[in-house]
Parts: structure tokens; C-alpha cells; sequence
């Protein structure tokens, strides 16, 4: 365990038992050095124990990398609770709270895959170092995955300047892979915008509702990315670009909402030798780590909003930054980031 926390340069790692409740849990602070680590807490079946810290340090990371790059004063921190049948929810929850309740204030929670606002209530019984119980804008319909697609929004209108010169949207091919939370709040607003739109998911019905209101052109799941467009925009599950896919891409853009986009890092040089502008996935959807920092300083859905509209700026900040010293997008993001907490 050393071996990977040093890996991930993660700062601590806790483990959570109890007994009457069922909760197994682990917290992984990677970087407090901006402030207080921020990320949700994931409820998932994980195959191993070993699954289950490896995944815990892996998104702790990410949420630094996002909080630092979004300006935000945070480091990143996750919990995740191992999914069992055993496990009595609403208590093993609140156990959960007391284990925060320890950290004063060092790791702020959340909602993530898997857990709820009731959830976070259970957690708020035993502590106040929490984001999204009910009441909170985290909680209400779908906030934060609006604020995402916000974002993303704007992350395309900028790289579409960037790239193509473009100051508006009519006009533009966007292929949309993904049509859920935040998905399908991007598309209605890409529609708005006059965008023409490629859609995909697994899921029929979605896909007929994106037909009828947005007018968009379904294709399948598979070969979406082949499509020729402007901008890809991954908003379904991670890890879609590849070495297989990539040579396929048929876009000048890629920028979506999904999360660890790159099958492997190494991969944003492929893309750059293929004159593909690449929008690194946690600077484009920090749209919902920004809501979050909104709330927590009680500058509510106007702060969010004001927070999600730098989102262009820092697009650019970037872009500029690979473009002067010879690296990749996904590389500028990560110096830039590392240089405000490392
Ligand atoms: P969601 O679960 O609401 O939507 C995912 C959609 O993708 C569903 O409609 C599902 O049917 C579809 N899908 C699954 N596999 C697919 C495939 N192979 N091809 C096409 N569609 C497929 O999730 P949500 O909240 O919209 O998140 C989407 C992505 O954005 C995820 O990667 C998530 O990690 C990321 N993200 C979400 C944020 C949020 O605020 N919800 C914040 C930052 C990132």
C-alpha cells in the first residue's frame, strides 16, 4: 500500500471499520496543501479490497488536479465504501460521518457514483464537513450536472474559437456520445446555440427524446467517434480514447464531460499529430467541483454560475501555455496544475 501511496504522492489513507453497521470504507487525502481535500464519497461492489484503495487514491488525485486547476482552495480527497450485502446503509453512513468527524475538517464529502442526498443526511447527523444532503443545491434536481454542461458548453464554444477562428455555433457538427445528466443538458444547449448534433447511447429512449427535441442524427454507440465533426464530445463513460480509436477520430475537437477520457496519458501526443485540439477532461467538466466550492463559500447558484463561466479562461490559459512551450494540452494542464500544489 506504501508502494502505491507513494506512487500517487498521496498524503494519508484511512481505513473505516464498523462492526455493527457493516461499513467498510477507506479515505484518501491526496493533497491537502491548498485547503481542505474535496471529493464525494462512492458507493461501488469492488471486485477486491486492493480494487477498492487503488480506485480511492486514483480519484483523490484527480480531484486535486481538478480543484488546483479550477482555482479553487482545495486539495483532493475521496472516500469510497465497499458495496456488501451485510451493510446497514443509513448507519454505516453515519459511521461514516463520525470517521470525517475525526478529520476536522481536513476531508470535506459529497455525493458520487452510487450515493445519495440521503445519504449525505446520514453523514451530516455526525458531522457538518459535508456537501449535498438535502436542502443543498447539490441536492436539488439536477444542479451540478447542469453547472457541467455549463461548462463543457463553454469549453467548446472556446475551443472552437481557438481551433477554427469560430465566435459562434450554427452550423457546427458535434457528436455527443453519452446521453444522461449531463449529456443530454449539453445537448439542449448545443441545439440552442444552432449546432447540428450526432448522438449516441444505450439506451433507445434517450436517444429517441434527442430526435424529436433537438432534432439531432443518431448513430450507434461504436462508431460515433467516426463521424465526421467538428467536436467529439465523450460524455458517457471514460477511457474511449485509444490507440485503436484515435487514428479513427474524424473531428478537429475533442472536449466532453466524461472523465478520464485518455485510455492513457501518453495518448494527447496522438492526438496532437493528428491536429486534434484536445480540451483536458477535469479542466473542461469542473463544473461541478465549482458548484460545490460555490456552496461551501454561500455564494449559492449565482456564485456557481460565475465560478463555471472562468471555465473559458483557463481553457485558454492552457492552450496557450502548451502552444508556447511544445507540450500537449493534457501535459500544460497537469504542469500548471502541479505548480499550485506541488
Ligand atoms: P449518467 O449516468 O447520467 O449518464 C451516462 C449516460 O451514458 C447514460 O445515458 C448511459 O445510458 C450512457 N452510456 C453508457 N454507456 C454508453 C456507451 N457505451 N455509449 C453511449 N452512451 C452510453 O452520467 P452523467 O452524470 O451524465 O455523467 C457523464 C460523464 O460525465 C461521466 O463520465 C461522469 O464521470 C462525468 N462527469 C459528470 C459530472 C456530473 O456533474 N454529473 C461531473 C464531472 C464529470
Amino acid at each position: 500500500v506504501w508502494r502505491a501511496m507513494q506512487d500517487h504522492g498521496m498524503e494519508e489513507l484511512i481505513f473505516c471499520q464498523d462492526q455493527k453497521s457493516g461499513l467498510k470504507a477507506v479515505i484518501a487525502l491526496h493533497s491537502t496543501k491548498l485547503g481542505p481535500a474535496l471529493g464525494g464519497c462512492r458507493l461501488w461492489s469492488y471486485a477486491s479490497e486492493q480494487e477498492a484503495i487503488e480506485d480511492a487514491m486514483k480519484l483523490a488525485k484527480g480531484m486535486t488536479y481538478k480543484a488546483a486547476i479550477s482555482g479553487l482552495p482545495y486539495g483532493g480527497g475521496k472516500a469510497v465504501v465497499l458495496k456488501h450485502v451485510g451493510m446497514k446503509r443509513d448507519a454505516a453512513f453515519a459511521a461514516l460521518g463520525r470517521f470525517i468527524e475525526r478529520l476536522h475538517g481536513e476531508y470535506i464529502t459529497g455525493v458520487d457514483l452510487g450515493t445519495t442526498p440521503q445519504d449525505m443526511d446520514q453523514i451530516n447527523r455526525e458531522t457538518r464537513h459535508v456537501t449535498d444532503q438535502s436542502g443543498t443545491l447539490g441536492a436539488t434536481g439536477n444542479f451540478t450536472a447542469e453547472m457541467t454542461a455549463y461548462g463543457v458548453f463553454l469549453g467548446i464554444q472556446t475551443s472552437l474559437t481557438c481551433k477554427y477562428g469560430l465566435t459562434d455555433m450554427k452550423g457546427v457538427r458535434i457528436a455527443l456520445q453519452g446521453l444522461g445528466k449531463v449529456g443530454y443538458a449539453l445537448a439542449r444547449r448545443l441545439h440552442q446555440a444552432g449546432a447540428q448534433l450526432i448522438v449516441s447511447d444505450i439506451d433507445p429512449g434517450k436517444i429517441s427524446q434527442a430526435v424529436q427535441k433537438f432534432n439531432a442524427l443518431p448513430v450507434s454507440s461504436e462508431n460515433i467517434h467516426l463521424h465526421s465533426c467538428e467536436v467529439y464530445a465523450p460524455c458517457a463513460m471514460g477511457g474511449t480514447l485509444t490507440h485503436l480509436s484515435i487514428p479513427q477520430l474524424s473531428c478537429g475537437i475533442v472536449a466532453g464531460a466524461a472523465n478520464n477520457q485518455l485510455a492513457d496519458e501518453q495518448l494527447c501526443d496522438m492526438l496532437e499529430q493528428r491536429n486534434i485540439l484536445y480540451a483536458p477532461d477535469y479542466a473542461i467538466n469542473a463544473g461541478g467541483i465549482l458548484s460545490t466550492g460555490a456552496e461551501l463559500a454561500g455564494t449559492g447558484a449565482r456564485g456557481a454560475t460565475a465560478a463555471v463561466e472562468k471555465i473559458p479562461g483557463t481553457l485558454k490559459h492552457l492552450y496557450e501555455y502548451a502552444r508556447k512551450n511544445g507540450i500537449t494540452t493534457a501535459s500544460a494542464a497537469d504542469t500548471i496544475a502541479e505548480a499550485k500544489f506541488a
